[in-house]
């Protein structure tokens, strides 16, 4: 009934699932955009059977370490290895080897059924099975059968199975987010990113979204959340990664992340002693209160 390792995060861990062996490896990530370095030296490890968080105030990085981890940017600096492979800097490749992602900013085929939105993430596995997947090709043909029938599976996972032949640009917002997650694992990832997964969700979505990311976890699928709802960041991760200005803060349970201070500073704008940043905080102060000073009835 109980196994020799026992999992010491909250929630339970899907059986069999080990814990320890690195999934992603990031190692000294630096992402420089001409002379604004967005991410510094950032090392960041998901384990197998882990739930981890990314968080940070806006603009602080986040979005542009996942595209370092997932071969839209090249880094400036350092690598990230999958499964102790070192990955190429193409984003399909990084797909292929088994990292899928949602984006910020949703990315769907508007046009295209729900359906069809899952189809093609399958096939986006190598440029090839995209154009036979697009064009029905004699390949898609023979193996549409059954990526269908995954896909189908899919779309019943992320409550989505109702709306298989609804135009994607016609779901609410919220389904247009889990659309994009049954995407994404329709590539069968050992990791999945997920860019503020629950942006424009009301509570209930974001609820079935957190028990979504659970149920995703529990089938052996590692996962690694950007967002900004701290009530999901904390009920969710087994550990959270601060980033500031580029930068890692603090890393730890939710416990160690909530009760630290410099996180707190960090998301009220309060610069503590030291604060990657702190003197540009006090300058962009000090014009804000400059310019509102100056500009009457400029409010929306
Ligand atoms: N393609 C880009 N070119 C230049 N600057 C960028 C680019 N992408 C992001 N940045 C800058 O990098 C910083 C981090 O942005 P981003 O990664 O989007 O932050 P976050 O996702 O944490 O809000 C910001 O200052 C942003 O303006
Ligand atoms: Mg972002």
């Amino acid at each position: 009934m109980t196994t020799d390792i026992q999992p010491t995060d909250s929630g339970a861990a899907g059986p069999g699932t080990a814990t320890g062996t690195a999934v992603l490896e990031a190692t000294g990530v630096t992402k420089k955009f001409g002379g604004l370095t967005a991410v510094k030296n950032v090392d960041l490890r998901v384990n197998s059977g882990e739930i981890v968080g990314l968080i940070g105030p806006n603009g602080a990085g986040k979005t542009t370490f996942f595209n370092c981890l997932t071969g839209l940017y090249v880094p400036t600096e350092g690598t990230v290895s999958y499964k102790g492979t070192v990955l190429p800097h193409q984003s399909h490749l990084v797909t292929k080897a088994g990292i899928a992602r949602t984006f910020q900013n949703i990315r769907l085929f508007a046009n295209m059924t729900v359906l069809e939105n899952v189809l093609v993430g399958r096939h986006t596995r190598t440029k090839e099975g995209l154009w036979s997947a697009l064009l029905r090709g004699p390949g898609f043909k023979k193996a549409e059968k059954e990526s269908e029938a995954r896909a189908m599976e899919l779309l019943e996972f992320t409550g989505l199975a109702g709306k298989r032949d609804h135009l994607a640009r016609n779901l609410p917002y919220g389904e247009q987010r889990k659309l994009e997650i049954a995407r994404a694992l329709a590539s069968d990832p050992g990791l999945l990113l997920l860019d503020e997964p629950t942006a424009g969700m009301n509570p209930q979505e974001t609820r079935t979204t957190q028990d979504l990311v659970f149920a995703i976890r529990d089938q052996g699928i590692a996962v690694l959340v950007i967002e900004h709802d701290m009530r999901f960041i904390f009920n969710l991760c087994d550990r959270v990664s601060v980033l500031v200005q580029g930068e890692k803060l603090v890393e730890g349970t939710a416990e160690v992340v909530q009760a630290d201070e410099r996180v707190v500073a960090a998301y009220l704008g309060t610069p503590y002693e030291g604060a990657p940043g702190a003197e540009e905080v006090s300058e962009v102060e000090a014009a804000e209160a400059h310019s509102t000073a100056g500009t009457e009835g400029d409010t929306k």
